[in-house]
């Protein structure tokens, strides 16, 4: 029979990369709380109407890459290729607005997406993402990016980054550059990729995108999107910048930077870094000032990003997860069939000390036992041979100054009290 394997685009995380994982969400956990953002948990799976509507019908998460599925009684239910519709799917559920002007939520959790898998790019990856809900204010544009840096910085990220900001305008701004750029790039036309003749019907901003070589040589000599900004994206966009510089995050001005979500309005932003390969964002995120409307809500502004984590675990270096790496604190040998309920009962005192106690369960020599504990960077062994089970002695070893000691069976949990206080 052949053996079952994960399926492609998805990944195990084992041990060895799992506590990484859990420091890193340690530090999220740690960064939004400094910021006032507080933890939502939405469900894995929503109705598939939440992310064509909001996402938008033409994005490529919505046309090819969402796992949808149609469940009983004709409900169309897709996973979650995001989660920024369905925080304001709840945000509009539990009328939270009601409850006060401005809530600020994060997220931790894993995504799904259909998409060709490569170093960096998965079926099932995982994002941490802030959403703040009721400010239009440029300084909640200035705090979201803030914090996406603060945590970057945290992890010594920072000389690795850039930071690339945009205004795409209101749909005011750009409903008039999207009839500019559209009758810039009629003549055009013929010359443009299969993707971008189909976007220049159904979303022409979406070409700006375009990684192709002789698109982009194009556009540049096509119209501006600060050319169509109103008097308020002009004064909204300088705020930003200006607050940025305060804080001396470093950024620079992507004329091109659209983003493939539809919600946008405004502020969008991306952090790349040229050591991650061709999937180089880390991050990205905008302003959403319709979406919460969009899916049925009071009109409320938002803003807010999501980075992905496995991304970010590929560019932290090994160095900043070290000390982080679980160890037991005592590595307990018996080597006495006779001797294991004493070595019981002490591990499990030593545990409602608050220990880590590791011990070996399938019987191996005492030589084979204390390679194990030096291999998994135990502080201590305890050893309860057949002379110590007949004078009531165990031994201890503290294996980083190699000290060994014989110490009364029943005294060993108050020895470690005087240690651990
Ligand atoms: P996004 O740009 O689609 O935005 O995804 C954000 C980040 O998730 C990307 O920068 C990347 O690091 C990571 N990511 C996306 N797709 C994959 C994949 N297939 N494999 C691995 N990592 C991936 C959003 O999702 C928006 N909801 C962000 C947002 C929040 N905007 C406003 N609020």
């Amino acid at each position: 029979m052949k053996n079952f394997r994960s399926i492609k685009g998805t990944h195990d995380i084992l041990p060895e990369d799992s506590y990484k994982w859990r420091h890193l969400e340690s530090i999220v956990h740690q960064v939004c709380a400094q910021f006032g953002y507080q933890e939502i948990r939405t469900p894995i799976f929503e109705q598939n109407k939440l992310f064509s509507r909001s996402v938008g019908e033409d994005s490529d998460i919505v046309t090819k890459e969402m796992y949808s599925w149609e469940d009983k009684e004709n409900s169309f239910l897709t996973l979650r290729p995001e989660l920024t519709a369905p925080v304001a799917r709840a945000y509009n559920q539990h009328n939270l607005g009601n409850l006060s002007p401005i809530h600020r939520f994060y997220y931790i959790g894993p995504l799904f997406r259909r998409e060709r898998p490569q170093k960096g790019r998965q079926r099932q990856f995982h994002q941490f993402g802030i959403e703040a809900f009721g400010s239009n204010f440029a300084e909640q544009d200035a705090e979201i990016i803030a914090l996406a840096w603060h945590l970057l910085t945290h992890f010594r990220l920072t000389n690795k980054i850039d930071l690339q900001v945009n205004s795409i305008g209101t749909s005011e701004c750009r409903a008039g550059y999207r009839d500019a750029l559209k009758q810039f790039l009629k003549p055009h036309f013929d010359e443009l990729s299969e993707i971008s003749k189909r976007r220049f019907n159904t979303n022409p901003l979406r070409i700006l995108d375009s990684k192709n070589k002789k698109e982009q040589t194009i556009l540049k000599n096509g119209p501006r999107i600060s050319d169509y900004y109103t008097k308020d994206d002009k004064e909204h966009f300088n705020e930003v910048k200006t607050y940025l510089k305060a804080m001396n995050i470093p950024f620079t001005i992507n004329s091109g930077l659209v983003r493939g979500l539809d919600y946008y309005t405004k502020t969008v932003f991306e952090i790349t870094s040229n050591e991650l390969g061709s999937q180089d964002a880390l991050l990205g995120g905008g302003r959403y000032d319709s979406l919460v409307e969009t899916l049925g809500g009071k009109p409320t502004p938002g803003i807010g990003f999501a980075a992905g984590i496995e991304r970010i675990l590929l560019l932290i270096n090994e160095e900043n997860f070290k000390e982080h790496k679980p160890v037991p604190d005592i590595y307990l040998i018996c080597l006495e069939k006779e001797g294991i309920p004493a070595s019981l009962s002490i591990a499990k005192q030593l545990r409602l000390k608050g220990l880590n106690i590791v011990s070996d369960p399938i019987r191996r020599s005492m030589k084979a036992q204390m390679r194990d504990a030096n291999k998994l960077r135990a502080r201590y062994v305890l050893i309860l041979g057949e002379s110590e089970l007949n004078d009531n002695t165990i031994i201890l070893k503290n294996l980083e100054s190699g000290k060994q000691e014989s110490i009364k069976q029943e005294k060993i949990v108050k020895y470690f009290d005087n240690l651990t206080n």
